[in-house]
């Protein structure tokens, strides 16, 4: 395939740019400045100059809390950037797979979400990004949607990596036990995506590591994981006021992507594993 990658120096973006040369493709990795999705005609010569048969959408404004303060970029990037990515897709014809989020989601759920169950977003974040899913589905035929949750990987602020560094820096933990969810490894999801797009799958597909935990249990893993001494305690989301509200559950079912793809994404442990043995977490060095 020829793959075009918006926001390729993100976190996501990071694990899925070796993904797409170790899998012999030819990829176009680009990001702001060279390339900004709220600006369609760069869009359009971008594609122009490359001819991708595949456009794989990364690029978000993703830092939650800041969109509550700026809900009008929220929407310019995760909603408008989604609708003109699709949209010079669609011109150039070119597939076009967008990742969204567990956040368009309330969390008032207690058994894993279906890609069919309503989008109730709680956030400007994931009203945003739902409002990109519904351009895209709108603009390009050709569209799979793929939601993912709690991401951790090499190169980008991180959940696990900032637990590591605390617990090194000596400093206490309290984390919230009342939030439960997937945690998911850059390097397992840029696999999903790229199985996905190979066997040109159109739809909403949820793709996460198996399992689900709340952060409280993650931070406990990582930690004991990294071999780490440090006083752990549980909290939750009313004790820790945060500016976006984030869902209580989110966990979402991945049985559609497994039917689609052949193939089940690894346990979040054993992704937790990896990454802390790549990072050299688990060895008490430094990354
Ligand atoms: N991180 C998570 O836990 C999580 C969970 C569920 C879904 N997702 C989704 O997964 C995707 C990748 O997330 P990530 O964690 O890799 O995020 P990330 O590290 O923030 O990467 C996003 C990239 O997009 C770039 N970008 C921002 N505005 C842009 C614009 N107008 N034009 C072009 N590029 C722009 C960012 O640049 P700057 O850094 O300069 O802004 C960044 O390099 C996103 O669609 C996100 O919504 C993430």
């Amino acid at each position: 395939m020829r793959v075009l990658v918006t926001g390729a120096a993100g976190m996501l973006g990071q694990a899925v740019m070796p993904a797409l040369a170790a899998g012999g493709h030819a990829a176009l990795g680009l990001d702001l400045p060279e390339l900004d999705v709220t600006r369609l005609e760069s869009l359009r010569g971008a594609l122009r100059d490359f001819r991708p048969d595949q456009v794989l959408h990364l690029a978000a404004f993703t830092r939650v809390d800041d969109c509550e303060a700026q809900p009008d970029e929220a929407f310019r990037v995760n909603g408008d950037g989604a609708r003109n990515v699709a949209l010079a897709a669609a011109e150039a014809g070119a597939a076009v797979l967008a990742v969204s989020t567990d956040y368009v989601f309330d969390g008032t759920a207690t058994q894993p979400y279906l890609e069919s169950d309503a989008a109730r977003p709680r956030s400007v974040y994931g009203a945003s990004k739902w409002a990109g899913e519904q351009a895209v589905r709108e603009v390009h035929p050709r569209h799979a949607i793929v939601r993912t949750s709690w991401l951790f990987g090499p190169g980008g602020p991180n959940f696990v990596d900032t637990i590591v560094a605390r617990a090194r820096a000596g400093q206490p933990l309290r984390v919230v036990d009342d939030q439960r969810g997937s945690p998911t490894f850059t390097g397992d999801l840029a696999q999903g995506l790229l199985r996905l797009a190979a066997c040109g799958a159109t739809g909403t597909y949820h793709c996460t590591n198996t399992g689900d935990c709340t952060w409280y249990d993650l931070a406990a893993y990582v930690v004991g994981r990294a071999g780490l001494q440090v006083p752990l305690e549980r909290t939750d989301t009313a004790s820790f006021p945060r500016p976006a509200k984030r869902p209580a559950y989110s966990v979402l079912g991945n049985a559609a992507f497994e039917q689609k793809t052949g193939w089940r994404m690894p346990a979040w442990r054993d992704a937790v594993d990896r990454h802390l043995a790549a990072t050299a977490g688990g060895t008490g060095r430094n990354p």
